[in-house]
């Protein structure tokens, strides 16, 4: 079984020039679904635009370790909206989801390109008969709302259902193939992508100066669409709560069920996809946990590939892959200003694990905002807006968590004391050097990697990941490698490197 996303697995990437970052009226950091769509709607709008991206591929973050589903059915989201914020933000939320499926589907036919785009009806479905009256009132929500929605029992999986909620004509496609249509869109006429060069830092003005990995770079706007924000100002550390899925896919005996699906109980996940060799591959989700929490990875594998095996009948996954999104305080997504006095720099994060449509809907209403168009989504998705201050108790539920772990995890380390010779081959620990806390690291040859556990974000303390052997933080779920390069952000600069403790 690979660890690489069968996205990643299954396209290539297309020649990019190598060059470096230029000026350009609009710089974009980060070429995931949000970020790629914001550019190519930039550049068709007459604008020049840089995109940045810090990895070596293109749509390769948690766009390249999604599920795709392409659906305005967000889990039971529309009775949750309706009853905090009323039907007009329902409606309002269903109808750029809607938007974005159609925006995908004919551009897709415009500009001829194959992305295994398929139409599929969606379905939110319960196991537990206690859990039928939320699923009613989720479908009465959201055929308010003005959306394709209906209760039902009926779901197409070879396995019961206490009932579902089914949104049809909704879709599904190969996001990497999607994406990589648009990139290859971007270059000339004023359009530059760049990878493998990370941005560091932010000087606001007009122009703004974007420090990166290959020298500064200046542009009358730009986006952030890091997935996590990377500068630190608009306080997003403090509203997003990062939750990671897994995923295993793999070619069962008989075809998978021919909708896509998701548990609101335990948010197991599954839809199939053509492999392009006559077979249909069949995606399995869920283990939702918190990035960093004291689990153990692998176990979660495990469990997802028994939940697999016994519910799909799917025995040998060919793929595994994980992921983590982010879920904003009030679960509406932050697109738009960066902060309260910025009027050129963007963001657009917090799709809440549905970031198809979510952010290719950023795309539309960034190029909107940037262009000085009005969209009906603006004050919705505001970043300031009012309902993010409303939301006060998630706000102090999620930095608690962070404040436990920022102190908690240091005073278990050091009432540990655990010495180097503590760590086995193949699995890394915290060890201590005085006062110092130390992300040791020993490979399959016994060789020790140590690097400071303090993440270069805000400081809190590393913790080992079992099944891809990284470093990932509990406070905002940035990851590093065993030797401290980052692998997501909200962190810019890598773990600094430490020697082994005597
Ligand atoms: C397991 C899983 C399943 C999911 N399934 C679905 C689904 O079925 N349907 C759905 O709608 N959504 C789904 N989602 C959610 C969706 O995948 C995400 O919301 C979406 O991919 C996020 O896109 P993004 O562009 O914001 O982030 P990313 O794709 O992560 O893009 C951000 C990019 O920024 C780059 N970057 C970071 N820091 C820097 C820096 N300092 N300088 C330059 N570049 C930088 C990163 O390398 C990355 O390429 C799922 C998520 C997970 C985890
Ligand atoms: S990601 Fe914020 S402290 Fe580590």
């Amino acid at each position: 079984m690979t660890g690489v996303s069968y996205w990643l697995n299954s396209t290539g990437d297309p020649p990019l020039a190598p060059s470096p970052p230029v000026n350009a009226d609009v710089v974009v950091l980060g070429a995931g679904i949000a970020g790629i769509t914001t550019a190519y709607l930039l550049k068709q709008a007459g604008l020049t635009v840089t995109v940045i991206e810090a990895g070596d591929r293109l749509a390769a973050g948690v766009t390249g370790h999604t599920t795709a589903k392409v659906t305005s059915q967000h889990g039971a989201i529309y009775s949750s909206l309706t009853s905090r914020f009323g039907q007009d933000t329902a409606r309002a939320y269903g109808a750029g989801q809607q938007l974005a499926i159609d925006w995908i589907e004919t551009e897709a036919a415009a500009i001829g390109a194959d992305a295994d785009w398929s139409r599929r009806d969606s379905y939110a479905y319960a196991e537990r008969p206690s859990s039928v009256e939320g699923l009613r009132r989720e479908a009465g929500a959201a055929a308010d709302a003005g959306l394709p929605a209906s209760f039902t029992t009926e779901t197409g999986l070879p396995f019961d259902v206490a009932g579902a909620v089914r949104f049809t004509n909704q879709a599904q496609f190969h996001p990497r193939k999607w994406l990589l249509e648009l990139a290859t869109r971007i270059p000339g006429d004023g359009g530059t992508i760049v990878t493998g060069i990370r941005a560091l830092g932010l000087t606001e003005g007009d122009p703004c100066v974007v420090v990166t990995t290959a020298g500064p770079v200046r542009a009358r706007h730009v986006v952030v669409a890091t997935h996590y924000p990377i500068f630190d100002r608009g306080l997003y550390f403090a509203r997003l709560e990062p939750r990671r899925d897994l995923v295993v896919a793999g070619y069962p005996a008989a075809a998978g069920p021919d909708g896509m699906y998701i548990s609101t109980e335990d948010r197991h996940s599954v839809r199939t996809a053509p492999a392009g060799d006559g077979r249909s591959l069949l995606l399995a989700g869920g283990e939702p946990h918190r990035v960093g929490a004291r689990t153990s990875v692998a176990r979660h594998y495990d469990a997802l590939r028994t939940w697999a095996r016994e519910r799909l009948s799917l025995d040998e996954p060919a793929y595994r892959w994980l992921a983590h999104d982010l879920t904003t305080v009030d679960a509406l997504p932050y697109v738009g200003g960066f902060h309260r006095r910025t009027r050129n720099v963007w963001v657009a994060t917090g799709f809440g694990h549905w970031g198809m449509t979510n952010g290719t809907l950023a795309g539309t209403l960034l190029r909107d905002l940037i262009t000085g168009v009005e969209n009906p989504l603006a004050g919705v998705l505001d970043p300031q807006r009012l309902t993010v201050r409303q939301s006060a108790t998630e706000f102090v539920k999620a930095n608690a968590y962070v404040a436990t772990r920022f102190v908690g995890d240091r005073v278990d380390a050091l009432a540990a004391r655990r010495g180097a010779e503590s760590v086995p081959a193949g699995r890394g620990r915290i060890v201590t050097d005085g006062p110092r806390a130390i992300a040791a690291y020993r490979d399959d040859d016994g060789a020790l990697h140590c690097v400071s556990a303090r993440c270069t974000h805000l400081g809190c303390l590393v913790v080992f990941n079992d099944a891809e052997r990284t470093w990932d933080c509990p406070c905002h779920a940035s990851r590093f490698d065993t030797d401290g390069r980052v692998l997501a952000g909200p962190a810019v600069r890598p773990l600094s490197p430490a020697d082994p403790p005597d």
